[in-house]
């Protein structure tokens, strides 16, 4: 597989090479191309020694084939920009193509992966977040740039990540087992929020980390992804129908409306036991000395599939804090699951808004106690599991 490797001009422009190689390593072909900044901090001879091909720098580099950028668009499996400056996001995100790497861009139809790498405050700073936003909504890759020390002196996020990273973000996009082509897969995530009066709400602290890394696994897999969410901070995730709601009545819709039609449900949603029993109008005013509130439970959406489900596979969450696998196991039964992710949110390990996570899988014969793992991992370790499970594909 073919890799066009655009480097752009800033200090980390060297570690393209190193980039370059590990990519080769991993049995890539790559086509470097470059920016006239970047060649003021690498030069063009060093990738072309390296990569075996001509470094295409300037749009009108060789007059008799004019039309390099669709030839070199056409060559690549992906788009890798490493390092990626505020510039070229710009220019990315706004279709400007002024020079070779711009052009390309617009004349790509492949995949596209970006690894910005600049200052704090422009990494920071609206335009960029902007620009990145866009690009991510559009289905650009975006490998994050870690934080540490800069080479302007500052510390804070903003340096490239670390090659070995990028060339595993490669090789996720580029190598993708297709092992859920042709399935329509739902993922829940994040909380959701039960309105008191105006201003006040009862929910949780579920980020919706674990829930967007196991729709995003799938969709990389090749399934239809519906994600349906409680309001997070995070991006909504690029290539699936994102279904935003806000309480557990909107997402129990939202989910019975679609269940029908999908073949694996995965309730990563930490879905609020109970709301308000009234939503009160006006603001509650600070009256008396003790206020009671009358909550009332919400609809449990995942019992109400394991009643009504006919083929689909139910995955579900148990957070629990003490006796997980006694409780999990209970919860596994009564809502009629075909597998229960358990995690103890009170330990060290604690997952809320963490990048980390520590689970067990289970089922009533079995039991996989996994290490503390990132939730992407956790997300691929989950799809293999559901897939090893039952055999999508003679379904
Ligand atoms: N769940 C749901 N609807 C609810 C509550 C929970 O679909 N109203 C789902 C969650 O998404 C999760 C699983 O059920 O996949 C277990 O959630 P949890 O809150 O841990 O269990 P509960 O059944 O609510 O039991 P308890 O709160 O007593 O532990």
């Amino acid at each position: 597989m073919n890799v066009v490797l655009g480097v752009t001009g800033c200090i980390g422009a060297y570690k393209a090479a190193i980039i370059l190689r590990l990519l080769q390593k991993s049995g890539f072909q790559v086509y470097p191309v470059m920016t006239a900044h970047a060649q003021e901090f690498i030069s063009a001879l060093t990738l072309e020694k390296l990569s075996g091909h001509v470094v295409v720098t300037d749009l009108f580099q060789d007059h008799n084939t004019s039309i390099e950028h669709i030839s070199v668009a056409r060559a690549g499996d992906l788009l890798l920009v490493a390092p990626a400056t505020a510039n070229i996001l710009a220019k990315f995100a706004h279709g400007i193509a002024d020079d070779f790497l711009s052009t390309l861009y617009v004349s790509t139809t492949s995949p596209t992966m970006v690894a910005p790498a600049m200052n704090v405050e422009m990494w920071r700073h609206p335009a960029t977040q902007n620009n990145v936003g866009i690009l991510r909504e559009r289905g650009v890759h975006i490998v994050e740039p870690e934080s540490g020390y800069l080479a302007c002196g500052e510390v804070g996020e903003g340096r490239l990540a670390e090659p070995d990273l990028i060339v595993r973000e490669v090789e996720r996009v580029l190598r993708a087992p297709q092992t859920l082509k042709g399935r329509n897969v739902l993922v829940t995530a994040g909380p959701t929020i039960e309105d008191l009066d105006p201003v006040r709400f009862v929910s949780n602290r579920s980020s919706g980390k674990m829930g967007y890394a196991i729709a995003e696994e799938a969709e990389r897999r090749g399934a239809s992804v519906v994600l349906v969410s409680g309001p997070t901070h995070l991006p909504p995730p690029a290539r699936l129908e994102f279904v935003p709601v806000r309480s557990a009545r909107e997402m129990a819709a939202a989910v019975f409306d679609r269940f029908p039609a999908v073949d694996v449900v995965v309730m990563a949603a930490a879905v609020s036991d109970y709301q308000p029993a009234e939503f009160v109008d006006q603001k509650i005013k600070k009256e008396c000395q003790t206020l009671q509130l009358s909550l009332v439970p919400t609809p449990d959406i995942l019992r109400t599939l394991g009643e009504r489900k006919q083929s689909q596979i139910l995955v579900g969450f148990a957070a629990e804090t003490t006796s997980l696998r006694e409780y999990a196991l209970r919860k596994f039964d009564e809502k009629r699951l075909d597998l229960i992710v358990a995690n103890n949110v009170a330990g060290p390990d604690a997952p809320f808004g963490s990048d980390s996570n520590r689970v067990v899988f289970l089922t009533r014969d079995n039991e996989e106690q996994l290490p503390l793992l990132s939730k992407k991992e956790v997300a691929g370790r989950l799809w293999d599991r559901i897939q090893s499970l039952v055999n999508l594909n003679s379904r």
